[in-house]
């Protein structure tokens, strides 16, 4: 087992707000079950982007301009992306994500579909600086739907509009899918549905981490805990023991362990959501200019273009 990832989840749990970073929610069941939550009536972000883009599709792509190559960052199976290539009519896409053989797969059937776009993919993580020394002097779209961007801490998210930002180098832009600002009930109900697909895929994290680091979690001492905070503008979601219990897992020669009280609790993803106008502001802080913005008729969501 990787012991750089044994490492992060160990210091995670026993840092003073024990915590698990939401990169442990996709193993197969929780990337099956977040495709169930994209579903789901209460969670709209999927739903409401996808009728933006459709509605606004000319001026989004008159917007764009011409495009030399879409990266798609984040890209998944890649269907987002490809509901973008009659109206964008990229030369190039670059399907970008964290596992390589799902992105190749997807790509292989596209290919079938577009064949005069040239395709490839490649692994990356956005965690860590990005760089495309192959593209220099292309102009550039890179595209980030499906409010990811909110998974990041708005310092994360300086840096990271920086580093794009840099790479256009002054060509291109930015096209990318944000959730806004809303009535707290709304927002916690996309957080913790009635079905409970929302509670099971953070649960899941538990077995998740289970097997990477050999603990003992049960998930039936555990409930989801799903709350709005307001002067963080941010959607928390929490695992919330419900009795007096003790994790342990084994390290080294000893076992290590933790005890929580009934009540004390796990953090286990923040989702931001922005306003039109904090979410400009820190893509012109970074660089980017002329930014456009399009939303559905109850403003529940909006998508941006930023020229770099
Ligand atoms: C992947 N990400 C944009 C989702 C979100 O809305 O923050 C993850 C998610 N967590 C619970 N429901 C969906």
């Amino acid at each position: 087992m990787n012991q750089s990832l044994i490492e992060e989840i160990t210091s995670g749990l026993k840092s003073v707000t024990p915590s698990i970073s939401p990169k442990f929610f996709y193993d197969d069941i929780g990337s099956h079950l977040f495709e169930a939550i994209t579903f789901l009536e209460e969670y709209y972000p999927t739903r409401v982007e996808k009728s933006i883009m459709k509605m606004h599709e000319s001026q989004i792509a008159s917007a764009v301009g011409t495009c030399d190559v879409l990266l798609d960052l984040g890209a998944g199976n890649c269907a987002k992306a490809s509901e973008l290539f009659n109206s964008i009519n990229p030369k190039e896409y670059l399907a970008l994500d964290i596992s390589k053989d799902f992105l190749e797969l997807a790509i292989v059937d596209l290919k079938k579909r577009f064949p005069h776009i040239q395709m490839s993919a490649q692994v990356c993580d956005l965690a860590q600086p990005l760089s495309f020394p192959d593209l220099a002097g292309k102009k550039k779209t890179f595209f980030y739907p499906g409010s990811s961007i909110g998974n990041f801490t708005p310092d994360q998210v300086s840096i990271f509009f920086e580093n794009i930002a840099s790479i256009c180098n002054g060509s291109g832009g930015f096209l990318i899918g944000v959730d806004l600002v809303k009535d707290s009930d709304v927002l916690q109900r996309a957080y913790d549905d009635s079905l409970g697909i929302t509670a099971a895929f953070n649960l899941n994290v538990l077995k998740h981490v289970n097997r990477i680091i050999g603990s003992d979690f049960d998930v039936l001492d555990w409930e989801h805990y799903a709350v709005f905070n307001q002067e963080q503008s941010r959607i928390e979601m929490h695992l919330r023991a419900k009795r007096d219990l003790v994790v342990t897992w084994p390290s080294h020669s000893q076992s290590q362990s933790i005890n929580f009280k009934a009540g004390e609790m796990i953090h286990t993803e923040n989702s931001y959501k922005y306003t039109k106008a904090s979410f400009s502001d820190l893509l012109i802080k970074a660089g980017f200019d002329d930014v456009r913005v399009w939303t559905d008729p109850q403003e529940l969501f909006m998508v941006c273009y930023a020229k770099a």
